[in-house]
């Protein structure tokens, strides 16, 4: 029994074993089959998630350029979750895998950048970082663990605003976050559904009272600085220092300068200014910079002014009084009365006796008649008379009134307001003349005058201070020949006024340019150029400028720039002509008069030679009437 017991024990104990094997066996494949089915199940889920994570960010995408369209889609970082989705938009894509495009590409100002990963934008181009520092910048945040104030600072610091990011889990919470510069918290979150503000907003049209640097270089008319009588503040005044002004008002800034103690009247040369914007110490620097000489305007805003840049030269003297006749006796007026002469005299031959007979050349070029007629004094009219010979008598009385008339006219108005010694037209003249041309070492570098091959430099004063130049070319010292602007020649314009007589021209023939672009320099990163070049046009459109600069004289003369002072010194007028003014013609007249005795001494020796008869003054007189 317990055999049989025992042996049916141990048969039911086998048939256990047996069974629990093979339930653990089941149970095995039933896990692994789940697990499986499981695994399978998962998959499914996580696909379902990424189309609709898809669907969201195209949203997203949607919903941008519903903001503002773009055009292009710079897309940095590998296998960026943006990339499938861009083919439903139609825009120029430029994937950028390895974060920096190293080339200068003109990327237009509707440029949408994506990156994934908040570092995968390495971008190194100084000019491409211009470009794209404008351009909406829409982040994947792969790492969940940087937060979002921390993303928005790291991109303030590198000067690009228009930022927002979203994070992984945007896909549940749909949560966009968008940087703010000018607020605590520096971000915004947005939510995808909601209606809302927008994304992406220009911060700069408010600043909240932030500051804007400048330093003004003090070059009347353009910036000129002044203490306000009543809160002790520095302000400025000047065409360029009106927009700046202006546009401190419009984006709510503060404007400061940048050295606290800027002296009031100390003028700071241009190009310096533009080196502290080379340098990031300056916003915007409150002067005018020249585009000649730059390959790019990445300092400068778009041309404020087009201006020409020229000489302004003291007006020529009066011409002396003894130098009046040289300017009238004119050889080609001279040669006109010469072959007029010598047809008279060949018309008066002709005419008397109707043939050419008499013809000689001392009869044409020593005509008497027709001397006398010409200078309008009386000539025998001949008694053998035509028709044809009154009529040219005729006209030679006309021609000798006409002649006479218009050089005594020429005379008597000359000698009461005597003309103006000749205008210098070019650099040689200034070489023959006694004027000096005065220059600061740093603009006859900068419009490289030197290598001008007819600029002469025993002819030119180089001032190495650029306030003592101004200061002289204030004086109207008339030794000198100064370069001005055109717009700042009006002013002096103006002034010269106030003068007895004007003293100084403005030279449209001798110029260092006769184009020159002003711009406003500007720092290189600027993240709010482009609110200032459109501020500068709406002024320039509406006539602003042009006002300013039309009013800059009494600007000048109410911050006392300008003295009310007569710089001219009037030539004293003479009372009278003196003998000496007449010398040159006395001197021409005893020439002319001993000629005439060598002539008529010689004629005196010859008459005597030929007919050896006495010649007496009866038959001088005797051959006088004849004639
Ligand atoms: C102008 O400058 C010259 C040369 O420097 C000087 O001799 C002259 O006195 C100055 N004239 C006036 C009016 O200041």
């Amino acid at each position: 029994m317990f055999l049989v017991s025992g042996s049916l024990q141990k048969g039911r104990a086998q048939q256990d074993l047996v069974q629990s094997f093979v339930m653990s066996v089941c149970g095995l494949i039933c896990a692994l089959l789940l697990m499986c089915c499981q695994l399978a199940a998962g998959r499914l889920l996580a696909t379902s998630n990424r189309t609709e994570m898809g669907e969201k960010l195209k949203q997203l995408l949607v919903e941008v350029s519903l903001e503002k369209p773009f055009n292009t889609a710079l897309v940095y970082g590998k296998d960026c979750v943006f990339l499938p989705l861009l083919k439903n938009f139609d825009v120029a894509l430029v994937i950028v895998t390895e974060g920096t495009t190293n080339f200068d590409w003109d990327f237009p100002s509707l440029t949408l950048i994506l990156a994934c990963g908040w570092d995968a934008d390495r971008e190194q181009n100084s000019r491409t970082l211009i470009k794209l520092q404008r351009a909406r910048r829409l982040i994947y945040m792969e790492n969940e663990r940087i937060k979002p104030n921390e993303v928005c600072g790291t991109f303030f610091a590198k000067e690009q605003y228009n930022i927002a990011m979203i994070y992984p889990n945007f896909e549940e919470t749909s949560l966009i976050y968008g940087c703010r510069n000018f607020q605590s918290p520096n971000y915004v979150e947005l939510k995808l559904e909601e209606g809302r503000t927008a994304i992406f907003i220009q911060q700069f049209l408010n600043m909240q009272g932030s500051d804007l640097v400048t330093d003004a270089d003090q070059l009347a008319p353009r910036s000129m600085l002044y203490r306000d009588p009543h809160t002790g503040e520095t302000k400025m005044l000047g065409y360029v220092a009106n927009t700046i002004n202006h546009f401190v008002q419009k984006v709510n800034a503060t404007l400061k300068f940048r050295s606290k103690s800027q002296v009031v009247g100390k003028t700071i040369y241009y190009g310096d200014i533009e080196k502290l914007i080379e340098e990031d110490l300056l916003d915007i620097g409150t002067s005018l910079g020249v585009v000649l000489g730059r390959s790019n305007l990445d300092i400068l805003t778009y041309p404020y002014l087009l201006n020409s840049y020229c000489f302004m030269m003291p007006l020529p003297a009066k011409l002396p009084y003894n130098q009046i006749y040289m300017v009238i006796v004119d050889p080609l007026v001279l040669g006109i009365i010469f072959i007029l002469f010598c047809s008279f005299s060949l018309l008066l031959i002709y005419g008397q006796a109707t043939s050419w007979k008499g013809l000689t050349l001392s009869q044409v070029l020593l005509n008497d008649k027709s001397l006398r007629g010409l200078l309008g004094q009386s000539f025998p009219w001949p008694t053998s008379f035509s028709k044809k010979l009154k009529l040219i008598c005729m006209l030679l009385c006309f021609a000798s009134v006409m002649m006479t008339t218009m050089y005594e006219a020429y005379l008597q108005s000359f000698f009461t307001r005597p003309p103006p010694e000749p205008f210098l037209r070019t650099l040689e003249d200034v070489d023959s003349s006694r004027y000096l041309i005065v220059i600061t070492k740093k603009e006859a570098d900068r419009f490289s005058f030197h290598n001008n091959p007819s600029s002469n430099r025993a002819r030119t004063k180089i001032v190495d201070n650029w306030s003592d130049f101004l200061q002289l070319r204030d004086t109207f010292n008339a030794s000198y020949i100064y370069p001005v602007s055109e717009v700042r020649w009006r002013t002096y314009k103006e002034q010269q006024k106030l003068f007895e007589e004007p003293s100084f021209y403005y030279s449209d023939d001798i110029c260092l340019s006769r184009m020159l672009f002003l711009c406003i320099p500007v720092r290189q990163y600027l993240p709010y150029r482009d609110l200032f070049q459109e501020h500068i046009q709406r002024q320039q459109e509406f006539g602003l400028t042009t006002f300013w600069i039309d009013r800059s004289f009494y600007d000048m003369v109410r911050l006392r720039l300008t003295p009310l002072e007569d710089f001219s010194r009037p030539q004293v007028a003479a009372e009278a002509i003196e003998l000496i003014d007449l010398s040159w013609i006395l001197e021409l007249y005893v020439l002319a008069l001993v000629l005439s005795c060598c002539f008529f001494a010689l004629e005196l020796c010859r008459g005597k030679k030929s007919s050896q008869k006495r010649i007496t003054w009866n038959t001088i007189l005797n051959w006088h009437n004849r004639n």
